[in-house]
């Protein structure tokens, strides 16, 4: 005889977030209204052509037959290290510490479950934030604290605390100060610090340092784990290529749930992430890129009666009108312009607007035009 189930399976989609971009349908209507066409500075999305460097990188790795490795070839963890060594002053990593993953995104979605997290643990996650640190959360079934400083936690220790300087949405850059403090308070409980590292090569008015910096770990990466995206610096979101380095410990547990998930970056965008690893050039014209739209459009958007808070790095204008963000959402969809509403990044989002630099610079021109007319 056959038993019914008797407790209906949940689905797992019903624990997690809405997605709130369905939210922008009216306000995207409106600005794509516009008679000169949408300015859409809602998402992070690049948009400027991949380095020529990389794509040939990407073809002449194209006959691949076989599986590619979850550790990543040797010549990628190599490029990595030394990457994170030139660009950034990361020194003392070995090969064994540098993991690929395919884009960023997913592994901050699966962290908490690569790493054996479940109901009993708590996951810190910063109170203006990139929602999916939250959504990896839930997959594990972890407890969730929004906090921006240690003493918001009380008493309990959490299990993983996620960093993310600078950040998304605000471009704040946390100081050298708060990171030993963060590490050092860290490393007395055994507590992981995820710092999400998107954004490190994007500095404008205050340079941005990793967790693994010596100046922030005195050289021991103990439960330290930096998340590198090669998505906006590279240009490459569409490849999904990103990785993470620390702790070698924490990297090889890391590496064997991935092995059993086939969870494994394709030997191309392997091969296209090694050239873009090892060439600084295309990475410093992206940048001066951003740069350049930064200093058009923040002068424009103060001019229209904005303030921009923070800002001081990374890929988007924290802006206010002191107003709720939706209302300034509409105001700007009606001059063709879509940015997203604070909101979407924690409850204290609710008076600003997030405004991305990724659009064209002929976008960027127009978006300027109607802000200053
Ligand atoms: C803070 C932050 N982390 C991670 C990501 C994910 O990047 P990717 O999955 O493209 O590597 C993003 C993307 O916008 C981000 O803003």
């Amino acid at each position: 005889m056959t038993t019914a189930r008797t407790k209906p399976r949940q689905p797992r989609s019903a624990s997690l977030p809405v997605f709130p971009w369905d939210t922008l349908a009216d306000v995207t209507a409106v600005a794509r209204s516009h008679p000169d066409g949408i300015v859409d500075l809602s998402v992070g999305t690049p948009v400027d052509p991949v380095a020529p460097v990389i794509r040939d990188a990407l073809a002449a790795a194209s006959f691949s037959p076989g599986y590619p490795t979850t550790a990543g070839t040797p010549d990628l963890r190599r490029s990595a290290v030394d990457a994170l060594e030139r660009r950034y002053g990361i020194t003392g990593l070995s090969e064994d510490a540098v993991l690929p993953v395919i884009g960023t995104k997913e592994l901050i979605a699966w962290l908490p479950t690569l790493l054996g997290l479940g109901p009993d643990d708590l996951v810190v996650v910063p109170e203006l934030a990139y929602p999916t640190y939250e959504v990896g959360a839930r997959l594990a079934g972890a407890q969730i604290v929004l906090a921006d400083s240690l003493t918001q936690l009380g008493p309990r220790t959490p299990a993983l605390v996620y960093l993310n300087s600078p950040s998304n949405p605000t471009g704040k850059v946390l100081g050298v100060d708060h990171l030993r403090k963060v590490v050092g308070w860290a490393r007395e409980r055994g507590v992981v610090v995820a710092s999400d590292e998107c954004y490190l090569g994007l500095g404008w008015d205050a340079e941005p340092l990793s967790v693994l910096h010596p100046s922030v770990s005195d050289g021991d990466h103990t439960g330290l784990l930096a998340i590198h995206s090669l998505s906006k610096t590279s240009s490459l979101a569409g490849y999904r290529a990103g990785f993470v380095a620390g702790d070698p410990a924490v990297v090889a547990e890391l590496l064997a749930v991935r092995k059993h998930a086939g969870m494994m970056v394709p030997t191309p965008v392997q091969a296209a992430m090694v050239a873009a690893l090892k060439d600084d050039e295309h990475e410093r014209e992206q940048r001066a890129r951003y740069a350049k739209r930064r200093e058009l459009l923040l002068p424009a958007l103060q001019s229209a009666g904005l303030t921009v808070d923070d800002s001081e790095a990374g890929l988007y204008l924290w802006a206010t009108r002191g107003e709720p963000c939706r209302d300034t959402l509409a105001w700007l969809a009606q001059r063709g312009i879509l940015v997203a509403p604070g909101e979407f990044y924690g409850p204290r989002g609710t008076k600003h607007v997030r405004v991305a630099l990724t659009a064209t610079d002929e976008r960027i021109a127009a978006a300027v035009e109607r802000l200053t007319a």
